[in-house]
């Protein structure tokens, strides 16, 4: 089987609902390449190497001239306004912002940043599954999966939560930068309204950091502007890159998590049936859900900056490589009886939030909410049920997840006391 054929299949959307067969006709080839095609990398092991491999970059101005017109994310690299993000930068630049960005976000600086937010996050969750009431039916992303990681994402930056709609359009179309079906659709016109939302997300926030910069507020926008840790600060045009990452990357992810959560519980009641009882569940449960339908199946943009001799193939300097982090995660050399969902699984080091230098920057956060969503969905909704399985699928095989998910309920048990 060819390449072309591959990226066919794994684009094509009547393979969305399940490209898991693919996967594994993929992994067969750990690393294979077609005729002028990137290089896919399918086997957990090979995956990971690669995502530990310091001759591996995320900077797309390292790609060959052919490979990277294929792929609209270098409108980010070739941006003059606005810098790159650390999400496409190497060391030693990735690593002094990834520092920078993390102090008013985790540890050693700020430990309780995200356990201090259990509450609100509750909160949150709590008024979206209150307003279930008196309904016997929700598309459980536009009512639920979708608002909860976007409200929590808005009040953690300082982002007004009432200008939702103009940069939910932006962030839309910057996404579609990371759909492979970039390689064959119009990528010239792609180009341009990447580039062009990316300026106007950016124009947006910037204006938003010039007006924190006056007033403080206590978000993590005033924190980055504000704060002074031995990396130094970041510059604005830096600020305005890493606060259109965290807006973006806070975003299209945990809802996905959320929905392709649900769906797998609402296909597993028995499953189902323990976190209603013990939402203790929920821990194991979601790493289960990161690595049986990761939200992120692929991450299309790396590529060596010398050749690289993997699985009897050399990739060489500048070629396209992709890491299909969703067939790593099924892969039998790593994970017994991959194609089971189960929870109570031993030693999962799935690759759902990558691994290495990028590894989600997000991930506590995104596990806590993902956790406190479902746990609440299973605990409150009475007899939940699919309504459409599958559901229809986003068009977008990298960040892949429902696009609506109809659940029935025959009632809402009432929220906990708080
Ligand atoms: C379930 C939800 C999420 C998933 C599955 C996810 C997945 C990922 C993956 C696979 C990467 C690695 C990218 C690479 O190696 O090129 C990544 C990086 C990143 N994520 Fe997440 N993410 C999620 C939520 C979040 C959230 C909520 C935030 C923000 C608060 C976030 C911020 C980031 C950032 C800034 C990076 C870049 C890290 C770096 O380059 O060092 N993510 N994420």
């Amino acid at each position: 089987m060819t390449y072309g054929t591959y990226l066919r299949k794994i684009t094509d959307p009547a393979n969305r609902a399940d490209p898991y067969p693919l996967y594994a006709e993929l992994r067969k080839t750990p690393v294979l390449r077609d005729e002028g095609g990137p290089y896919l990398v399918s086997t957990y092991w090979e995956i990971h190497g690669l995502l530990h491999d310091p001759r591996l970059s995320s900077d797309p101005r390292n790609l060959d001239p052919d490979a990277a017109a294929a792929l609209a994310v270098t409108e980010e690299a070739d941006d003059p306004t606005l810098p790159p993000s650390f999400l496409r930068l190497d060391p030693p630049e990735h690593d002094r912002l990834r520092r920078i960005a993390t102090y008013p976000f985790g540890p050693p600086h700020t430990p309780r940043r995200i356990h201090d937010m259990r509450g609100e996050l509750a909160r949150i969750v709590t008024d979206l599954i209150d307003d279930f009431e008196g309904r016997d039916r929700v598309d459980l992303v536009d009512d639920f999966a979708y608002p909860f990681p976007v409200t929590v994402i808005c009040r953690l930056l300082g982002v007004p939560r009432a200008d939702e709609p103009l940069f939910h359009a932006w962030a839309d179309t910057m996404l579609t930068s990371l759909d492979p079906a970039a390689a064959e659709a119009d990528v010239a016109q792609r180009r341009r309204a990447v580039r062009q939302a990316r300026v106007e997300l950016g124009m947006y926030l910037s204006e938003l950091i010039e007006d924190r910069r006056r007033a403080p507020a206590e978000d993590m926008l005033s924190s980055l502007i504000h704060g002074d840790g031995p990396d130094g600060r970041m510059s604005h045009a830096e600020l305005v890159s890493t606060a259109v990452l965290l807006l973006i990357a806070g975003h299209e992810t945990t809802v996905n998590l959320i929905a392709n959560g649900m769906l797998t519980l609402l296909r597993h009641q028995d499953v189902l049936k323990r976190l209603h009882d013990d939402s203790r569940l929920a821990v194991p449960l979601v790493e289960e859900v990161l690595r049986y339908e990761p939200p992120v199946q692929l991450l299309p943009h790396r590529t060596p900056l010398t050749d690289i001799d993997i699985a009897g193939v050399t990739i060489p300097k500048g070629a396209a490589i992709w890491l299909v982090l969703a067939s790593g995660n099924r892969d039998p050399k790593r994970f017994p009886d991959p194609d089971r969902f189960d929870p109570d699984r031993k030693d999962n080091q799935h690759l759902g939030f990558g691994s290495g230098i990028h590894i989600c920057y997000g991930a506590p956060l995104a596990r806590l909410e993902g956790q406190i969503a479902l746990a609440e969905l299973a605990r409150r909704l009475e007899n939940p049920r699919l309504l459409e399985d599958p559901p229809p699928y986003r068009h977008n095989a990298v960040l892949r997840g429902p696009r609506h998910l109809p659940v029935g309920f025959d009632g809402v048990r009432p929220a906990r006391e708080p």
